[in-house]
């Protein structure tokens, strides 16, 4: 399936829905691909990184130009990077998307390193890669900044990567959706409608790009812009991956895990719910958190630094009521099983996704959680191949929704195939744990 995927320079998440090179998904399919081939897992993220805009921004898409343009929306006449683009440092031969995904990189980087370090070595994989790396960690820590508690925005509800979520509904009201004939839809081709956003919140997410467009894709306070507790913590376990990079590389990574560990104080304070034991988005523009639990609130477990009281809530809300991981869910659904919004189908709205439940597995582990690992462990395998390497299943029956033969639900089931190394050699890379 991942060799299905292959284009000769990356991996597409499907041939049918997903027909580019997607930022994080080729994250996590190089964290699985390591284990084949690490040398297509260094080069997935090479060709990635070779997309990367002047200003530091990873797009979320590359676009491959062998495919036809009505294969996807929004497709590369609409984001227009190498044009729009051009005063913010956009590629000008590949074609790109103008916005971001969650920055999984510099911990898929440093995971593909360890599984070959001969290999990478040989290659200067590393050293090519760094300060690639840390110019995007600079872009959005300083660029991306937009609600001042040094702590990244999104500005677009794909940025964050869980498209429709309920979390988005009340910023995304605010925005007048593009007239519906403006543009024509790629996906509903490919995907049942009841699995996907609606037609509202598409007409949403083209008002947003096209307004960020426009404005040559400068960041600023623009209509939406929340500072989300998943994509935070995928940066700072990043930040705390590029210390290890660092240090491999013979410099210091004593700062860089200091500002991680800076970083992790700032995503409590700014938001932790202790009403509802998870983590919650923080809406730039209201000042105030937005009351939905999305999985995305309990990512931040992955952090290695994360107080043993929040450790604890965390892991009580994955197994509790609202996502009932081991009793009533076998895989945490992508949002609350009691929230009014709760759709066990459409895409982000319900439904359980393989990233996510790979990352938890990760935070439980990282935290001694054997046995809980464990079984989340056992549940993704199982499901993964039940569902065909679904794009996300239905919580409760496992039932495959969007597409089969997906990209990263295949390479998060290679990985959690091999032996799983201690998640905790990424809190100090001297600790063993290096090869
Ligand atoms: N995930 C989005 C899509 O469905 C945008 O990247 O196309």
């Amino acid at each position: 399936m991942l060799a299905a995927n292959w284009t000769g320079a990356s991996t597409v998440p499907s041939r049918s829905l997903y027909p580019h090179q997607w930022s994080w998904d080729s994250a996590f399919i190089a964290i699985g691909l390591r284990h084949i081939s690490p040398l297509r897992a260094q080069t997935e993220l090479e060709t990635l990184l070779d997309a990367q805009w002047g200003d530091g921004r990873i797009p979320h898409i590359v676009f491959n130009p062998s495919v036809p343009l009505d294969a996807y929306f929004p497709s590369p006449d609409f984001w227009r990077s190498s044009t729009a683009g051009r005063a913010a440092g956009a590629p000008r031969t590949v074609q790109t998307s103008g916005i971001v995904q969650p920055p999984v990189h510099a911990l898929a980087v440093w995971l593909v390193h360890r599984a070959d370090p001969g290999l990478s070595r040989a290659r200067g994989f590393l050293a090519r890669m760094y300060p690639r790396l840390a110019a995007w960690h600079r872009y959005l820590l300083h660029r991306r900044d937009l609600g001042g508690a040094g702590l990244a925005s999104v500005v677009h509800p794909w940025e964050q990567g869980m498209d429709n979520s309920p979390c988005w509904d009340a910023p995304l009201s605010r925005v007048t959706p593009a007239p519906s004939r403006s543009f024509r839809r790629a996906d509903l081709a490919h995907g049942a409608p009841e699995d996907r956003p609606t037609d509202l919140d598409y007409g949403r997410y083209v008002r947003l790009a096209t307004d960020y467009r426009e404005g040559g894709y400068t960041d600023g306070l623009g209509e939406f812009a929340v500072e989300d507790p998943a994509f935070n913590a995928l940066l700072i376990a990043s930040e705390h991956a590029l210390a290890g990079i660092a240090t491999e590389l013979g410099a210091t990574g004593t700062a860089r895990h200091a500002r991680a560990e800076r970083l992790t104080t700032a995503l409590i304070d700014r938001m932790w719910d202790p009403a509802s034991g998870m983590f919650l988005c923080h809406d730039v523009r209201t000042g105030e958190l937005i009351p939905e639990r999305s999985v995305a609130g309990l990512v931040p477990l992955l952090l290695p630094t994360l107080p043993r009281a929040l450790v604890t809530a965390l892991v009580r809300t994955a197994h509790g009521p609202h996502f009932g991981l081991g009793t009533t869910t076998r895989l945490a659904p992508s949002y609350d099983l009691l929230g009014e919004a709760f759709d066990p189908h459409r895409y982000w709205r319900g439904p359980a996704w393989f990233n996510t439940g790979w990352l938890l597995e990760r935070g439980l582990r990282t935290h001694g959680e054997r046995d809980r690992a464990d079984a989340l462990r056992e549940a993704m395998l199982d499901l993964a191949v039940t569902s065909d390497f679904a794009e996300y299943v239905d919580p409760y029956t496992g039932e495959a929704c969007g597409t089969t033969g997906f990209g990263w639900t295949a390479a998060l089931t290679l990985d959690l195939l091999h032996d799983s190394e201690d998640p905790k050699g990424l809190k100090d890379p001297k600790g063993g744990n290096r090869g």
